[in-house]
């Protein structure tokens, strides 16, 4: 087992980046920053809410399906996790793939070296190795994958975090490492568009952990980057944007104030004025089958629950 880290460590020019998103007009935070210790134990606890459904919905999905996606799949390929985070998804699929490599890309180094760590011993014949970096950058695995077939693995819906665009663009650069290696392929969950009621729900639960989860984004930043958010003075707010088909999340802040952002920097926020910290877009089935056609993939299959409310698509 071996982790290898791609994150730059250019601290500086992280800081300028989530800077210059803070002060923009429309204030905006890339959603990996989520995605710090706490922040992962607390996406842990948000898919365990009763209005989160993406979650358990795949997984019944996997579950009734198991061995029929696997013969989609192939047995004895790479299998890439893209997202993998604590693994547990990925690992339910090994006995039934029987891969030759398993390669767990996420930008949660911790959760990572902990996972490889635990599967490793339950499956000491499959060669494991983690990369740590933020692949919605670039996705460069060029050095990472060996020759030979790959299946890709990208359950959970995160495709939702791109726009369509580059949601599009994600899925060629899959398409480009498929269409290189025979018989490889991309196992991919999508999350449906359904009733607004029960969106937003899911992403402003009763118990409030939705709300953590995104006001703990001050507090990862705070600690990163020394800045000096007062958590108190935002709320959360998820609302589903049903002209866009997203769901939208923002810290809105609850009075003027100011915040500290480095070296003389600040940004003033009014009362009411939001920070966009996260899209998750939503697409029927035909609308996520278009872009699998549109990126190259020619054979698609797809499974789905009894209410539709998950659709988890096989390309290759
Ligand atoms: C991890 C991106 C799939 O968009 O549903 C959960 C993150 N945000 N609740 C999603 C999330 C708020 C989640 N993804």
């Amino acid at each position: 087992m071996e982790v290898l880290n791609r994150t730059h460590h250019d601290d500086q020019a992280e800081r300028l980046k989530v800077v210059t998103g803070l002060l923009a007009p429309e204030a905006s935070l890339p959603p990996k920053y989520f995605y710090d210790e706490l922040g992962c134990a607390l996406y842990g606890a948000i898919c365990q809410l009763p209005e989160y459904y993406p979650t358990r919905t795949e997984l019944a999905i996997f579950q009734s399906r198991r061995a029929e996606i696997a013969d989609a799949m192939g047995a004895g390929r790479q299998f890439v996790d893209l997202g993998a985070g604590d693994c547990c998804k990925a690992e339910s699929w090994l006995p039934f793939l029987s891969p030759s490599r398993y390669v767990a890309v996420d930008i949660a180094g911790a959760e990572i070296e902990r996972a490889l760590a635990r599967m490793s011993l339950d499956f000491p014949e499959v060669d494991m190795i983690g990369v740590v970096t933020d692949f919605s950058e670039s996705l460069d695995l060029a050095d990472v994958i060996h020759a030979g077939p790959v299946t890709f693995f990208y359950p959970g819906s995160s495709i939702g975090n791109f726009t369509p665009e580059d949601a599009l663009g994600f899925l060629k650069r899959i398409f480009a490492m498929c269409s290189e290696r025979e018989q490889s392929g991309l196992l991919i969950g999508v999350d449906a568009k359904k009733s607004n009621a029960r969106l937003q729900a899911a992403y402003d639960d009763a118990l409030g952990v939705t709300a953590a989860f995104n006001r703990n984004v001050l507090l990862h930043l705070n600690r990163r980057f020394g800045f000096d958010f007062d958590l108190n003075g935002y709320r959360h707010l998820g609302l589903y944007n049903a002209v866009l088909g997203r769901i939208e999340m923002h810290l809105e802040s609850l009075r003027d104030q100011t915040v500290r952002l480095a070296e003389g920097a600040v940004r003033i926020f009014a009362k009411g004025e939001r920070i966009h910290t996260e899209n998750s877009y939503k697409y029927t089935a035909e609308e996520f089958e278009a872009l699998l056609a549109v990126a190259g993939f020619s054979r698609i299959q797809r499974w789905t629950d009894a209410d539709e409310q998950f659709n988890v698509f096989f390309a290759c």
